[in-house]
């Protein structure tokens, strides 16, 4: 029988998914709702027996859906949630969970009182780069890690203000961090600088930081700092370096790197990340066995947690401590 699924949010990232999705045998995408109601039109005008809906609880009570995927603004977290762990409905989020601690955490409990399957876009770790790092990682002692997300500012409007989008390390640079846990384990401590240097000039409304350097003190001893910037008119490096006893291993969306004495090994990534983290969802919701997802809600709220107190000590200006 095949998969059916509804969507909530049908902007880019969505659409994203739902390309990937098209392509797999036994998937029906049945719902689509939007707060836009032209977006789950033109979402659901594409699909045969699609329908979109003008209002979510009519949505999930009249269709049988056996998942969601919620791709709504990070300040539009909690109302999708709840309504799916209400009616037991396994669902993929995107990334970040929301634009403070409170909901998320409150969310983490219940899914984790239901035993619901969920995922989160954490796309980077379904990286092949990010499997051999891990691999490479187990035969090394890394000691620090360097972390970037240096670009320009995404134009969707709810982006450039901090109660749309929680800002740039809450947003964006929550990939790297997640990266540095999914490799490193846990981070202990977070101490940040930000400022707003140039975009709140060029881009009206502008209200979050455009530069920011974050130093992070780890359970297992190493240092890391992570910093971003979207006042660049260019794309610049993003990713994540660890310097290990080994050498060094460079992760980019593209490839790892890795320098050691030997000289320089560059591995390109091949699969797209996004579509094998859709079929382990996929996957998940046919058989019940959740184990190819590699971000559940439950983890993801780690990696929130670290990114909500970089904020808090930027904006106390003293370092935080987590967990
Ligand atoms: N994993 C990734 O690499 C990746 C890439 C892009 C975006 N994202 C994340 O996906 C989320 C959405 O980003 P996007 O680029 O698709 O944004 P977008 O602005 O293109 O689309 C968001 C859509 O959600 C709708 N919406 C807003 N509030 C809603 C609500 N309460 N209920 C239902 N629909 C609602 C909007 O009308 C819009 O159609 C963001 O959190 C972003 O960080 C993740």
């Amino acid at each position: 029988m095949a998969v059916r699924l509804g969507f909530i949010g049908t902007g880019g990232i969505a659409n994203h998914h739902l390309n990937n999705l098209v392509r797999m045998e036994g998937v029906r995408l049945s719902a689509f709702y939007d707060v836009d109601g032209q977006r789950a039109q033109k979402a659901a005008s594409q699909y045969d027996g699609a329908k979109a809906f003008a209002n979510l609880d009519e949505m999930l009570d009249s269709t049988e859906l056996d998942g969601l995927y919620i791709c709504v603004p990070p300040m539009a977290h909690g109302d999708a949630e709840n309504k799916a762990i209400q009616r037991g409905i396994p669902f993929l989020v995107e990334k970040p969970l929301g634009i403070d601690g409170g909901l998320p955490a409150d969310i983490a409990a219940k899914v984790r009182s239901k035993q619901l399957i969920t995922s989160v876009g954490y796309h980077w770790r379904y990286n092949e780069s990010a499997a051999t790092a891990k691999q490479l990682l187990a035969e090394s002692k890394p000691g620090m890690a360097l972390g970037y997300w240096m670009g320009g500012m995404p134009m969707v409007p709810w982006w450039r203000v901090q109660t749309g989008s929680g800002g740039q390390f809450v947003e964006q640079t929550t990939h790297i961090v997640d990266l540095l846990r999914y490799l490193c384990g846990e981070v202990r401590e977070v101490y940040a600088a930000y400022a707003l240097q140039v975009m709140g000039e060029q881009v009206p409304g502008t209200d979050v930081p455009d530069v920011g350097t974050v130093t992070l003190k780890m359970a297992n001893g190493m240092v890391a700092t992570v910093s971003n910037t979207c006042l660049l008119p260019v794309g610049h490096h993003v990713g994540l370096d660890i310097y290990t006893d080994q050498g060094v291993l460079e992760l980019r969306s593209e490839e790892l790197r890795e320098v050691t004495r030997e000289g320089t090994r560059s591995r390109k990534n091949v699969a797209n990340p996004y579509f094998v983290e859709d079929e382990a969802f996929i996957h998940a919701l046919r058989t019940g066995d959740a184990s190819r997802i590699l971000s559940n809600y439950e983890d993801a709220l780690r990696t929130h947690e670290v990114t909500i107190a970089a904020n808090d000590s930027a904006a106390s200006g003293k370092p935080v401590s987590i967990g």
